[in-house]
């Protein structure tokens, strides 16, 4: 089998994506569908695994969807580029999720880092965990595989589950012979990309915390967000006192997205980064000022986004045609993975007729 350069990446539609999503993901996802490097770009909608801790809640997945994938459409993910699918009506993937649970022990998926935090946060722990959410790990295996993908673009929490889709991959290959696919993640280079803080400068962005900026925020709510809530050096009282700008979310945000033209643009007083913030450290620059700024830089990479999600919001019966000839598409790839798995694990009974022969002969030895 010809190894081809295939992506599959995917977000749970649990609500409208942020800024923290656009500079960890899917600004790069854009910049690799429009690189011409790749085969093939699959995206997908993962509501199955957002039903893992959500199955009281479907309503709130089914809203999401549009909401994400009106997302997609807004930051340029092109669906003559790349097909957008939704993952519960691919059968496929439930098929290889089954198949792979028989590979991986719940030893094993009890060390999971991200689910450890993950069933923590949702107090699980004291619950009792649900299995599906417990072992969302191997359908997440399933998606990847399923689509032959050797490059998977995620933020670095995903790293766990790469490393159990690759430890499912060598023990299908190794009991099956070579059949899947060995997944490779690709994280964000930018340090401050891999994990953009809150406003408030909490860990991560997060919606019960009100701490996101929306891709979908106007720019009055960017406003408040920049101007009333976000976190600076709480040391920096007058603005000739030399200032931190480590854990300074402003200069966080500013490292993740500006770049030496929005200097140019905006504060040609500096001809870069690195010149204001050693201004802020030694005092005499103000937040008033660096705020103002994010908040130009920040304009000028969400107005667009927030003009083409005005535009595919008139139009939702188009949004829903791609998703649907993307699904559709993503069916039958997936299904075909499907047959060579069954094929690899003996289990292609109804591929064709074959096995008449085969069960023939068995019963003739046995008569003999
Ligand atoms: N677990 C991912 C997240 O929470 C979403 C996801 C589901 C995914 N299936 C995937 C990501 C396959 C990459 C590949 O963000």
């Amino acid at each position: 089998m010809e190894q081809k350069n295939i992506i599959l990446t995917g977000d749970r539609p649990t609500g409208r994506l942020h800024l923290g999503h656009y500079v960890g993901s899917l600004k790069r996802r854009v910049e690799l569908q429009n690189s011409g490097k790749y085969d093939e770009i699959n995206i997908l909608i993962a509501d199955d695994q957002a039903l893992t801790d959500n199955a009281d809640n479907p309503g709130k997945i089914r809203e999401n969807i549009i909401n994400v994938v009106l997302d997609y459409l807004s930051v340029g993910i092109d669906p003559e580029k790349s097909t957008i699918c939704v993952q519960s009506a691919l059968p496929a993937l439930h098929a290889l999720t089954f198949y792979y649970m028989n590979l991986v022990t719940t030893a094993r998926l009890a060390r999971n880092p991200t689910v450890k935090t993950e069933m923590q946060m949702r107090g699980f722990a004291d619950e009792g965990l649900p299995v599906g959410f417990f072992s969302y790990p191997i359908s997440q295996a399933a998606d990847i595989t399923a689509f032959d993908a050797n490059v998977v673009p995620v933020g670095e929490d995903q790293l766990p589950m790469l490393e159990q889709a690759r430890e499912i991959v060598e023990k299908f290959n190794r009991i099956y012979g070579e059949t899947l696919v060995m997944p490779k993640a690709m994280i964000p280079e930018n340090e401050t990309q891999r994990r953009l803080p809150g406003v408030d400068g909490k860990a991560k962005m997060s919606k019960s915390l009100g701490n996101c900026i929306y891709l979908s925020d106007p720019s009055s709510v960017l406003k408040k967000q920049i101007n009333g809530k976000m976190y600076t050096d709480p040391l920096h009282l007058q603005i000739s006192d030399p200032g931190h700008t480590e854990g300074n979310v402003v200069f966080t945000y500013l490292d993740a997205l500006c770049t030496d033209a929005h200097f140019a643009e905006y504060l040609p007083e500096y001809a870069n980064l690195e010149e204001m913030k050693a201004h802020y450290r030694r005092g005499g620059l103000g937040d008033g000022t660096c705020k103002k700024f994010l908040f130009n830089v920040l304009e000028e990479t969400l107005s667009p986004i927030r003009a083409e999600r005005a535009r595919w919001e008139k139009d939702i019966g188009s949004v829903y045609d791609i998703l649907s000839a993307g699904t559709a598409r993503a069916v039958e790839r997936t299904n075909e993975t499907l047959a060579r798995v069954r094929c690899a694990m003996k289990i292609d009974y109804f591929a064709n007729r074959s096995i008449i022969g085969e069960w023939e002969e068995l019963l003739k030895k046995a008569r003999q």
